[in-house]
């Protein structure tokens, strides 16, 4: 019976209607990176970086998870301990999907922490209407719960184990232009992983992609489930 793990970005909570990060449109297109997503820019301007990070929340809230998240569950619930999820998604739909198994590699825009003494905090936790949400424990400034560029992802021991021992190593909706996570289908692949693509455009690692299914992920998943559920 064959383990799968899968991978997903940003192009997977497009339908829900959340911003991709490099596409036309994306995130990076009126943001600098090293201006809301760096440890520099938040000493710089904790509140700049907060208001990014609250418009992003708030919109995730407003949102929904969509047939390719739901249908990721129904695999998870379907297959049990042979089914890990890794995302670099941050938007929580996964686990609003009702996903258990799934690791935010990124972190999560429903959490933060204290940069000081690193209290966590649930983000209905906190007074968001401060411009820069304070430690209730230590009065410090509190930071979104965000691997930022420069940052060590979440879960990367775990993450390895998974890509040794996984049969079939399955990236959704990214561009595979960020590391460590662009990486982790060569070394899957490295490990005797037969390893699938589903995207809009060709992945950057495209090379070490046994099977590339291009289009979008709340159509093409859902029916790569079914098939998955039937052949077992
Ligand atoms: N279905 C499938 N794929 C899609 C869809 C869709 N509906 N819409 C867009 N895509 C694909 C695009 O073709 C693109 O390859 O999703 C990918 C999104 O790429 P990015 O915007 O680069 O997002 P991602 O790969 O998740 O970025 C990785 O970079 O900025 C950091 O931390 C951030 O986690 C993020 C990381
Ligand atoms: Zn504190």
């Amino acid at each position: 019976m064959k383990k799968y793990l899968f991978l997903t970005g940003a192009g997977i909570s497009a339908e829900s209607g959340i911003r991709t990060f490099r596409d036309s449109g994306g995130l990076w297109e009126d943001h600098k990176v090293e201006d809301v997503a760096s440890p520099l820019g938040f000493r710089k301007d904790p509140q700049k970086v907060w208001k990014f990070y609250k418009e992003r929340y708030h919109q995730s809230l407003s949102v929904e998870p969509n047939p390719a998240h739901y249908a990721l569950k129904k695999l998870e619930d379907h297959i049990g301990d042979r089914f890990h999820l890794i995302t670099q998604n941050v938007d929580g739909l996964h686990i609003r999907a009702g996903s258990n198994r799934v690791l935010e590699m990124h972190g999560s825009l429903n959490r933060c922490f204290c940069s000081n003494c690193k209290a966590r905090y649930q983000m209905q936790e906190i007074d968001l209407q401060a411009d820069i949400p304070i430690c209730n424990k230590c009065g410090s400034q509190l930071r979104p719960d965000i691997v930022w560029f420069g940052e060590i992802p979440y879960f990367l021991y775990e993450i390895e184990e998974h890509l040794k021992k996984c049969d079939v190593f399955v990236v959704i909706g990214t561009s595979g232009t960020v590391y460590p996570a662009a990486g982790f289908v060569m070394t899957a692949k490295l490990f005797g992983a037969h390893t699938i693509a589903i995207n809009l455009d060709r992945p950057d690692n495209f090379s070490f992609i046994d099977e590339f299914h291009q289009g979008k992920s709340g159509e093409l998943i859902p029916v790569y489930i079914e098939r998955i559920m039937e052949s077992g």
